[in-house]
């Protein structure tokens, strides 16, 4: 993850010590759209939790949901944010320190995978190697759920901009994708909203 330096656990940690850009205190709306659109099955997974928010609309929606992010701090803030669910779903969610590009790792199957602002983080070799990790992590049946920027903005430390042909690539049928959907979106930060890419893919069986 070069664009963020050296250290990129250093570069979000600092994000924190203030509110981050893209903490706008709800789950992005175009993100919640396609949702709504295409079901999440659970247990399901939130890749680069930040925060928090869109974990907890999902532990709200009666699903079992795991948020996966490497800041203690955003994972201190998102479990803040988690004590405001009524006692009887306090249980759907859970927050841990990982490193979401591995979500194999965890050693748990999904039902979706979700990321909000994570995919596009990183350079297309790294996003290539995650696609097949999120693979793995799925079940068959399983989907995964994406915002991303589609602009490369002339600024250091922002994410890049992702291309339909990109997601195409790496989420292609020959490796057992469905494209539900992929459309543009507006990607919602606290200094305005950003031109973006949203898609929904599922693992075939
Ligand atoms: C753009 S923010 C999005 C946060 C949240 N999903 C949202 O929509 O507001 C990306 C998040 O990914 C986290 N992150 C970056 N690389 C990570 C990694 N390898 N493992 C876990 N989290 C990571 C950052 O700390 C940051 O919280």
């Amino acid at each position: 993850m070069a664009r963020f330096g050296a250290d990129p656990h250093k570069f979000f940690a600092s994000v924190y010590d203030a509110a981050a850009p893209w903490d706008i205190g709800v789950p992005q709306p175009a993100l919640t759209q396609l949702i709504a659109e295409f079901p999440l099955t659970e247990p399901v997974l939130d890749v680069g939790s930040g925060q928090g928010d869109l974990s907890i609309w999902i532990a709200r929606q009666g699903l079992k949901v795991l948020g996966v992010e490497f800041v203690p701090a955003a994972v201190e803030l998102a479990r803040e944010r988690a004590a405001s669910l009524p006692a009887e779903l306090a249980g759907n969610v859970e927050f841990r320190i990982a490193d979401a590009l591995r979500p194999s790792a965890l050693g748990l199957q999904f039902g979706s995978i979700v990321d909000s602002g994570f995919y596009h983080l990183f350079e297309p070799q790294q996003c290539e190697r995650f696609a097949a990790e999120l693979s793995a992590a799925l079940r068959p049946g399983g989907r995964y759920y994406l915002l991303a920027f589609a602009v490369d903005l002339p600024s250091p430390d922002v994410p890049r901009g992702i291309t339909d042909a990109e997601l195409q690539r790496h989420f292609a049928a020959r490796d057992r994708w469905k494209t539900l959907a992929l459309r543009s979106a507006e990607f919602v930060s606290r200094v305005g909203s950003i031109p973006a890419i949203c898609a929904c893919f599922e693992r075939t069986l």
